[in-house]
């Protein structure tokens, strides 16, 4: 029998149905509330809002699980591998070897961009922020792809825009990367792999390609494993709300990745390192930063702490410490930085503002020492976080159309002025 909810408002009381999901999480419909009664529910920052029913990622944040598509997060990024766990989240399946060979093959005949895109980069400035570049390069793909502006594509040509964006993204990362530094760009090469492919483009030369050493390759694919989804988060609510408008997925996708970029949430990567750097050069010590991340007038925060969801700890974390200490014994690095992220780790998660508040490190406070690590600058970690995330922001995409979502459109509670007469202006 379903369950119904009971909501009273100024003594009148109003039934709303109770959905159960599969793991039994319990959710009050509200969808009708203002049809029944004329009072709408308000949320800001989303904190305690369903805004779908989605059979992607499940994750609860008291117990630190996280699974897609029902396999826990520590299996795929133990056994699995990157291009496996994008077939996984957008088809709903693990593809068979000959279905991930299909697929790999699809992907491999789109790696090229048009020819015309390499003008794009000889306009932006130098030193221009690659996430700007990225969600320019990404949005612009709509323009020499103009079949999928189609707002209701068959599946046939809703999947060739999956895969072209899926191959394409890879190409156009390492070239910003390459322009960055005034370097020509390498094209693919579609024998190599999804990530040795990425890697070479990025670190290769024109002359030769490059020997990827295995803990570079096994790292990378860690990092985009555990980034590829997290479900309504900032960036990919943004995709699905930019989506609902019909809007092509490279537009939507584009968006997604403005989303990414602030410091609050993909952007944090960048910002951690930046803040690691700081501290080193400050002379070291947790003490001083642990105070100024409390003191409620400084706008100062630990970054890479602290999670939406995640109030015990978040599993990403404990996978990419690992994952980090073992890539720079592999590689033989001594970072300074991570001895001080390792202190302010300890030094927080004993310190009773941070464990009253559930604040615990995130995916993105040991991420980018593993970046720096492979060779990547700072500013181009949230772009690798991108990488990682589309295959998420796709299937999400894709739901959202499958399921016949609404245009997303919330409301408010209006607190401006009540009606008043213009006034003109030789009398104000
Ligand atoms: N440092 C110091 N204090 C913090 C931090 C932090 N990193 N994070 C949260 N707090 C405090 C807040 O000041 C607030 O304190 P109060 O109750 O005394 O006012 C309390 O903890 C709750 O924080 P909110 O900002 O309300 O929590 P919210 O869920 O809105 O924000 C967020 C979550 C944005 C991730 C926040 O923890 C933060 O800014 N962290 C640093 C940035 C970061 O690492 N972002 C990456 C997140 S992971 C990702 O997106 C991939």
């Amino acid at each position: 029998m379903s369950e119904i909810a009971s909501i009273s408002v100024n003594g009148k009381s109003h039934e709303l149905p109770v959905i159960t999901g599969t793991e039994n999480e319990q959710a009050i419909d509200i969808s009708k509330l203002r049809d029944i009664s004329s009072i709408i529910t308000i949320d800001p920052g989303f904190k305690n809002t369903g805004a779908t029913k989605s059979a992607i990622t499940f994750l609860d944040g008291e117990q630190g699980i996280l699974r897609y598509r029902g396999y826990p997060i520590e299996q795929l990024a133990e056994h699995s591998t990157f291009l496996e766990v994008t077939y996984l989240l957008i088809y709903g399946e693990l593809p068979t070897a000959d279905t991930l060979q299909d697929f790999r093959n699809k992907i491999s005949r789109h790696t090229l961009i048009h020819e015309d895109m390499k003008k794009f980069f000889d306009g932006f400035p130098s030193k221009s922020h690659p996430m700007g570049q990225l969600s320019c390069l990404v949005g612009a793909l709509s323009a020499f792809y103009p079949e999928s502006l189609n707002p209701n594509p068959s599946e046939e040509e809703e999947n060739l825009s999956i895969i072209k964006l899926l191959a394409k993204m890879p190409t156009i990362v390492s070239w910003i990367y390459k322009k960055s530094l005034g370097h020509p760009v390498i094209y693919p090469k579609n024998n190599l792999n999804y990530v040795h492919n990425f890697l070479n483009m990025t670190f290769g030369q024109i002359t030769e390609d490059i020997t990827v050493d295995k803990a570079v390759v096994d790292a990378m694919h860690t990092l985009l494993i555990l980034h590829a989804d997290h479900e309504q988060n900032c960036s990919t609510s943004t995709v699905r709300i930019v989506g609902s408008s019909n809007a092509n997925l490279y537009a939507s996708v584009s968006a997604g990745i403005s989303a990414l970029w602030g410091p609050l949430h993909g952007g944090a990567n960048q910002a951690v390192i930046e803040m690691l750097e700081n501290i080193k050069n400050d002379g070291g010590g947790s003490a001083k930063w642990l105070a100024k991340a409390k003191d409620k007038n400084d706008s100062f925060r630990l970054m890479g702490f602290g999670h939406r969801v995640y109030k015990n700890f978040d599993p990403r974390a404990k996978i990419i410490k690992k994952a980090c200490d073992d890539v720079l014994e592999r590689l033989g690095i001594n970072d300074p930085v991570l001895d001080i992220a390792k202190e302010l780790e300890e030094a927080a998660l004993k310190d009773q503002y941070f464990v009253d508040r559930k604040l615990y490190p995130n995916v993105d406070f040991y991420s980018g020492i593993i970046y720096r690590a492979l060779g990547f600058p700072t500013d181009m970690f949230t772009v690798l976080f991108a990488l990682g995330r589309l295959p998420g922001w796709i299937a999400q995409w894709r739901e959202m159309r499958a399921n016949k979502e609404p245009i997303g459109r919330p409301r408010q509670v209006y607190m401006g002025h009540t009606t008043r007469d213009y006034v003109t202006l030789n009398q104000r």
